[in-house]
């Protein structure tokens, strides 16, 4: 069933588990970023009102960490798999890091903004967010101090979500890559792509909370797991 004919479409979506053997870390592992600091305070627009400082100081410790982390086998497995199933496989990410970028993905989705990126509170407009974001900072287009990190917080509404939408209608294939399951909408698209008639499977270090919807699950390292599901794919 996780074989994928030329002509199939594939959705992939990704979760902190495909950078964790880069080093960037998960949020719900035993040591991961949510059990270290309180996402009301770093992950929340009513944090970041309380404190823009804090919010920009932990969002400058990850933006660091992303620059001096590699790609993985697992970036360069679904990078390679994009390649040679051009226009069939729609790369769909919670992470926001770069990695999948930096391995020659194209066109990733980040349905959950994107570290290297900022945003203006007044103006909405986005650019590419310098490596130590200042809450001072001004908008290069307003000019007024308003600017925040291009992440979505808890609380607002996912990025790209018609398009991801129209992709888990068309999708053959479905394939979850490291995520709990644990946060929606993001959760949900399992659920999504099999109505509409998809296959599903969960590649993944444990099973995630919504393990008992696919249709089948493997289980280990990513950077193990991609490059031998992508091998299998592209036979
Ligand atoms: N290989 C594969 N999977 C792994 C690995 C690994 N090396 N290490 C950990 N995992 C799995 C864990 O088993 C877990 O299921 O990755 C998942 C990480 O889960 P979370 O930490 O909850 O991360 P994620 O699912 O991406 O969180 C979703 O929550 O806080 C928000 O916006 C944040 O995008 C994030 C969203």
């Amino acid at each position: 069933m996780t074989i994928s004919t030329r002509g199939e479409r594939i959705v992939v979506l990704t979760g902190a588990g495909l950078s964790a053997e880069s080093g960037l870390g998960t949020f719900r592992d035993k040591d991961g970023l949510w059990t270290r600091y309180d996402l009301n305070e770093v992950a929340t627009p009513e944090g970041f009102a309380r404190n823009p400082a804090r919010v920009h100081e932990f969002y400058n410790a990850r933006r660091a960490n992303c620059l001096g982390a590699r790609p993985n086998a697992a970036h360069d497995a679904l990078a390679r798999l994009q390649r040679a199933r051009p226009d069939r496989v729609t790369l769909v990410t919670q992470n926001v890091d770069d990695l999948l970028e930096r391995a020659g993905a194209r066109d990733v989705i980040h349905m959950h903004g994107e570290l290297t990126r900022a945003l203006c509170a007044a103006c909405l407009h986005r650019w590419d967010a310098p490596l130590v974001m200042e809450v001072a900072a001004p908008c290069p287009a307003c000019a007024r101090p308003a600017t925040r990190p291009d992440i979505v917080w808890f609380g607002e509404m996912p990025y790209h979500m018609e398009r991801i939408g129209a992709a888990l209608q068309a999708a053959d294939l479905f394939v979850a890559i490291g995520t709990s399951g644990n946060v929606y909408p993001a959760a949900g698209f399992v659920q999504e792509a099999a109505f509409a008639g998809a296959r599903t499977l969960e590649l993944t270090l444990e099973p995630s909370a919504t393990a008992s919807l696919f249709d089948a699950a493997r289980f280990g390292p990513a950077s193990v797991l991609v490059p031998d599901w992508v091998a299998e794919v592209l036979g």
